[in-house]
């Protein structure tokens, strides 16, 4: 039967003369012999030139994912660090420059997906070179790998314009998806990406920096930055004001790192007439920058930007803090990622009045339907998700958890459905399973 598969236009099989060598990467030892792979010595120690991979590892953690016959393993421990490598099927030859070698690499037989699982916390560096391609979810696989990264990863992949990108690195990024043999004749091969997807994927994983290094050939490679570059020694003006930071999709100051998307809400002020661009802000969650998603200027002082929650964040409180690409940073606010919610002692509410004309004890349905509060009582870290803002039995959609303020209160903004029925109702506000007193409000 004449075989229907479409084929690639970009080639990539290269499985004969891999079994003609019978190993893909080439070694040389310190006798002097010498085994000679698929990719030549002088080809590897290109590819670890082209990054910025410190001549200094030690003391440093490095993770080698798909480390195939290991040789940027061993190179990284030459340099030093305490390396760990995996890969999803054991590779006997990994094992012999192992021993050969007397090397300490903690060799892992793991998939790729079962690395947030393996307890193995973060690297310094991680190495992920040539398996992008090979893995099913490419956004989430990126998304892992920051998760894992604590200065930088490099990423390096099959792509599908490596000697052309420059000519369209303007439009949308494209992604070609393989079904079946349809890139190199091997079945786990199911993606390939233009670079500037490459680039933009690894941004999107919340990387943020990441600096194209080499694109040439079939193959792109990108080194990845979790952190800011440093501020500048001498600040071309003075720092925003960070005034207020909230989860921009569960009103409050509690995140959760088992979501795929968390986003914060930053409120802040900077000098007035300082033009400033999405590509100027620099947050920082702990010890982690993330990118702009989205800002808005209000007026000549105040702003609103929207950042993505980094990955990998150890549970517990963390500082947010903000500069602009030319200033130091700001004040810090204090944020809550997977800390669960605690029970609070007594809540009281005061202030109950309409959100728009701030009518006392009633809601108008004619203007909104928006109630605004103040409550006291709450714990530090607070979600929509604990709180209950309740009508008789109807819950209201809770929009807006404010800073404490002076007294300890917390003002609350909260929207009425349609459907209520008008007249006098029972309000109440529950917080991880305890209640405000009742009081009336008026449904007007
Ligand atoms: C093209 S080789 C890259 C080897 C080496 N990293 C390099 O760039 O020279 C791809 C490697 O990724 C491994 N690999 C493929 N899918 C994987 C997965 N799901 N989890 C872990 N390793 C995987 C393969 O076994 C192979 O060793």
């Amino acid at each position: 039967m004449k075989n229907t598969t479409r084929e690639s236009a970009r080639g990539l099989d290269f499985s004969e003369d891999l079994l003609a060598k019978g190993w893909y990467h080439s070694f040389e030892f310190p006798d002097g012999t010498v085994i000679d792979g698929y990719m030549s010595l002088a080809a590897q120690k290109e590819r670890y030139s082209r990054y910025p991979i410190s001549d200094n590892l030690s003391g440093k953690r490095v993770l080698d994912i798909g480390a195939w016959d290991g040789w940027f393993s061993f190179e990284a421990e030459r340099h030093g660090a305490a390396v760990t490598a995996i890969d999803c099927v054991e590779i006997p030859t990994f094992l012999q420059v192992h021993r050969r070698l007397g090397s300490k690499v903690d060799y892992r037989v793991l998939d790729f997906y079962e690395l947030p699982a393996a307890g193995f916390g973060k690297f310094d560096v991680v190495f992920f070179l040539g398996v992008l391609y090979h893995l099913r979810h490419p956004l989430l696989a990126l998304e892992i790998v920051c998760g894992l990264t604590a200065d930088v990863a490099i990423v390096e992949s099959f792509v599908i314009d490596a000697e052309t990108w420059k000519e369209h690195q303007n439009a949308i990024p494209t992604l070609e998806f393989y079904e079946t043999f349809e890139l190199g004749n091997q079945y786990d091969n199911w993606s390939g990406l233009t670079v500037a997807c490459l680039l933009a994927m690894c941004r999107a994983a919340a990387f943020c920096r990441v600096e194209l290094m080499f694109a040439g050939g079939n193959y792109a490679g990108a080194a990845c930055y979790r952190k800011w570059e440093p501020p500048p020694a001498k600040p071309a003006s003075v720092p925003p004001q960070l005034l207020f930071v909230s989860n921009s999709r569960t009103p409050g100051n509690s995140f959760s790192s088992r979501k795929s998307e968390e986003y914060l809400q930053c409120v802040f002020q900077a000098p007035p007439n300082l033009e400033i661009r999405r590509e100027d802000l620099r947050l920082e969650v702990g010890a982690f920058g993330t990118r702009t998603v989205y800002l808005q200027r209000h007026d000549d002082r105040n702003c609103t930007a929207t950042f993505r929650l980094p990955p990998g964040l150890d549970p517990g409180w963390h500082a947010v803090r903000l500069r602009f690409a030319e200033t130091g940073f700001s004040n810090e606010i204090r944020i809550a990622v997977d800390v669960p919610a605690e029970r609070p002692g007594q809540l009281v509410v005061k202030d109950l009045s309409d959100g728009m004309s701030w009518d006392r004890d009633q809601i108008s349905m004619a203007g909104g339907g928006f109630v605004s509060f103040w409550v006291s009582g709450l714990p530090e870290n607070r979600s929509a998700l604990d709180m209950r803002v309740l009508l008789g039995e109807i819950p209201l959609q809770i929009i807006w958890i404010g800073p404490t303020e002076t007294g300890g209160y917390c003002q609350i903004n909260a929207k009425v459905p349609p459907d209520v029925a008008k007249g006098s109702h029972d309000f109440r506000v529950q917080y991880a399973g305890v209640s405000s007193e009742p009081q009336v409000v008026r449904v007007l």
